[in-house]
């Protein structure tokens, strides 16, 4: 029996406020109806009040692409886990892109993931192969110590579109390096995969025995493929 999938679309730095407004138009209300799986939307900073306002009380929970490692003060640019308090349940951490484009390090990472869980917003924490898990672990006991509050998001930077052409990782060979790192940590923990799921995949990765959702980057920007994506999600003994 599978866990009901946790699908976290991850919007990047697409969508105006009009956009997203325009997404919501259109998703709205079949994307409340979604019972087969929890959905995440992760909008940018901008459109987050918005989307959080507008979702809340429903089946379909918020999330934010990034939080500061600094809290209050003097650190012009940043958002806060504070300002998030209250808007979002959940938070990207690590992606691949922040790392290789803006230098965010393993400790960076660690910090967040420890604000995040003080404030109760679940870190939804990108790794992306086993020794960055490894580095993780060595350096920061929240790891394992908030282990059951992860989101673990294996997803090999290789495997992502980049809004490109698809290019997704073998899901048998996803799920057997998913299995590796819930070793690793040693405890039950909650894992998903990141990289190129889209409408025409998605059924063949949660159908793995170690996948229990997905990161959903290019197939979550369009309304219809993302619901596409979450109806193909149909499992016979889905639990809550
Ligand atoms: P993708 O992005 O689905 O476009 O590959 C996933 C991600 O980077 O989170």
């Amino acid at each position: 029996m599978k866990n009901k999938p946790l699908m976290i679309a991850n919007w990047k730095a697409t969508k105006t406020i009009k956009e997203t407004v325009e997404w919501v138009k259109k998703a709205r209300p079949a994307i409340e109806e979604i019972s087969q799986a929890a959905v995440v939307i992760c909008p940018p900073f901008t459109s987050l009040p918005f989307v959080s306002s507008l979702f809340k009380g429903t089946n379909v929970k918020v999330g934010a692409q990034d939080v500061s490692k600094f809290e209050k003060g003097a650190y012009t640019g940043e958002v806060t886990v504070e300002m998030l308090d209250g808007l979002v349940n959940y938070c990207i951490v690590g992606h691949s892109e922040r790392r290789r484009l803006f230098g965010e390090t393993d400790d960076d990472v660690i910090k967040k993931v420890g604000l995040l869980l003080e404030y109760k917003i679940k870190p939804v924490l990108c790794v992306s192969d086993l020794a960055q898990l490894d580095s993780y672990i060595e350096r920061g006991r929240v790891i394992i110590e908030g282990s059951e509050q992860i989101i673990f998001v294996y997803e090999p930077p290789g495997a992502i579109s980049g809004g490109g052409a698809y290019r997704p990782e073998d899901p048998k060979e996803a799920s057997a390096s998913i299995k590796k790192m819930a070793e690793k940590i040693g405890k039950k923990v909650f894992t998903i995969y990141g990289g190129s799921v889209n409408p025409e995949n998605g059924l063949r990765f949660l159908a793995e025995e170690n996948i229990n959702g997905a990161l959903v980057g290019q197939a979550s920007t369009d309304p219809s493929t993302f619901l596409s994506l979450l109806n193909s999600v149909r499992f016979d003994n889905v639990v809550d």
